[in-house]
């Protein structure tokens, strides 16, 4: 078949689409919720189902979603409609990539909000906030600033600019370039953490933590937590993997550049757990503390040792950076949307999308506050976009992906694009995405919905 060509270039070179879509991956979800999920679920075991998740599902879907964007060089709607016709399906599948982008534009509402969080956390460890600080003043420094809906918006407002500044660039001036510093410097500032951890006496009692596995606490639940997390880590479900490969040049393997991706994004979780829970474990603090893991043990566990204003300031800038780049992963597809059918402007279609994004995020800001008592179903409405998103539109999304990809598209098609042969390897891609993950994804989908109780009934 004759390659098509993207409205919005491409990436420079192979290691640009490996640097942009691990941005895109490691993220808050890497280094804030993959911790204390770790922590919350009792360790080791659940890191040894987590990384078996990420092989077994992950792997073949990221394949899956890089393969359809390069074929098609479009967004993510327009490319399923078109490989749709091409392949004889409907023409409802660009209703995946419909549901991809708009999950986009509500994750980053909230996303963005909590990457605000890391700046006010950024500056107050470099300015010596927490230097001693006991729990009460840590919790206090927490809840004074969800109370605070203008600083929550101030920060919201400034992480937004970025990520339209980035976006509004382009492919090559503004993506490309944006990873290509902030990719080596979160990975140098993930191994100084690290390495102070070694420094520790209690690397070695972390190491044990995170790699020997209780398999008795281990329920239904666990299993589909770590699944429901190796798929929001790795970015997958919503075309965001799918509008980066649009960008992917011809002759790059997506086997490759895949594996690399997922083991990257893999590393800086595991990273992630051997920087922070030496540390907690030092100051006799809780590693199962929940979403306040990150922000409220850890500056508490920093204001008690030395160098913990540096290191700390470290940490958050890290987290900044992380959150940077995968928010220019959750615009893209919106903003390619928009170029390419309304015949926008880069800048202008940034700034829109942009807009949307900054008014959606104030209903996660007063969700900390005003609105805190205002709950329905998950929760908050914070609650509710995290949830409608992680649990269900990812991984139904991913469910109709790997349908497309595996049921669909016929297999000369992704033979030729996967260029893996006909072998074992691509019959295990294939073995994988038409039966493992639709199985995996479809429990993950109904249980979320309700419709299937089964972590609940069994875990009891
Ligand atoms: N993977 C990101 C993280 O771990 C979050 C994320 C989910 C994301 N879906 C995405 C990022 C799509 C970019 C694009 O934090």
């Amino acid at each position: 078949m004759a390659r098509r060509q993207s409205l919005h270039g491409q990436w420079s070179s192979r290691l640009a689409f490996v640097l942009a879509a691990t941005g895109a991956a490691v993220g808050l979800g890497n280094i804030w919720k993959f911790p204390y999920m770790t922590g919350e679920n009792g360790g080791g075991a659940f890191v040894i189902i987590y990384l078996a998740c990420v092989l077994a599902i992950g792997l073949p879907i990221f394949m899956a979603e890089a393969m359809l964007g390069r074929r098609g060089r479009r967004n993510p709607i327009n490319t399923m409609k078109l490989l749709s016709e091409e392949e004889a399906g409907g023409t409802y599948w660009q209703l995946v990539g419909w549901m991809g982008v708009l999950a986009g534009v509500l994750i980053l509402s909230y996303y963005s909000v909590i990457a605000g969080w890391t700046f006010f956390y950024a500056w107050d460890t470099a300015t010596g906030v927490f230097v001693d600080a006991d729990a009460t003043l840590v919790v206090n420094e927490f809840n004074s600033l969800m109370a605070s809906p203008m600083w929550l918006i101030f920060w919201h407002t400034i992480f937004i600019g970025l990520t339209v500044y980035v976006v509004g660039r382009g492919v090559e001036q503004g993506l490309e370039k944006a990873v290509k510093y902030l990719m080596p410097t979160l990975f140098a500032l993930i191994l100084v953490l690290v390495a102070y951890a070694m420094t520790t006496d209690f690397f070695g009692d972390a190491m044990k933590y995170m790699f020997q596995p209780d398999f008795s606490k281990v329920t239904a639940q666990t299993v589909l937590d770590a699944m429901g997390q190796a798929f929001f880590s790795l970015s997958l479900g919503m075309g965001a993997i799918m509008a980066y490969g649009a960008y992917l040049p011809d002759d790059a393997s997506i086997a490759e550049t895949s594996l690399t991706v997922v083991a990257a994004d893999t590393s800086v979780a595991l990273l992630a757990g051997l920087a922070i829970f030496p540390i907690v474990l030092m100051n006799g603090l809780d590693p199962g503390a929940g979403a306040g893991l990150v922000f409220q043990t850890l500056p508490l566990a920093f204001g008690h040792m030395p160098g913990g204003q540096i290191f700390g300031t470290i940490f958050f800038v890290l987290l900044i950076f992380a959150a940077w780049s995968s928010s220019i992963g959750l615009i893209e597809p919106a903003v390619a949307r928009l170029i390419e059918n309304h015949g926008m402007s880069r800048q202008g279609a940034a700034i829109s999308i942009g807009v949307v994004v900054w008014f959606l995020g104030l209903l996660t800001v007063l969700s900390f506050n005003h609105l805190s008592d205002f709950t329905f179903l998950a929760g908050t409405i914070f609650d509710n976009l995290d949830f409608l998103t992680s649990n269900i539109m990812l991984p139904l999304g991913g469910l109709l992906i790997a349908l497309f990809a595996g049921w669909v598209m016929c297999k000369s098609s992704s033979v030729e694009e996967l260029e893996l042969g006909t072998g074992m390897r691509y019959a295990i891609w294939r073995f994988l995405t038409r039966f493992l993950a639709p199985t995996a994804l479809l429990v993950i989908f109904l249980n979320a919905t309700g419709l299937l109780n089964f972590a609940s009934t069994t875990s009891a």
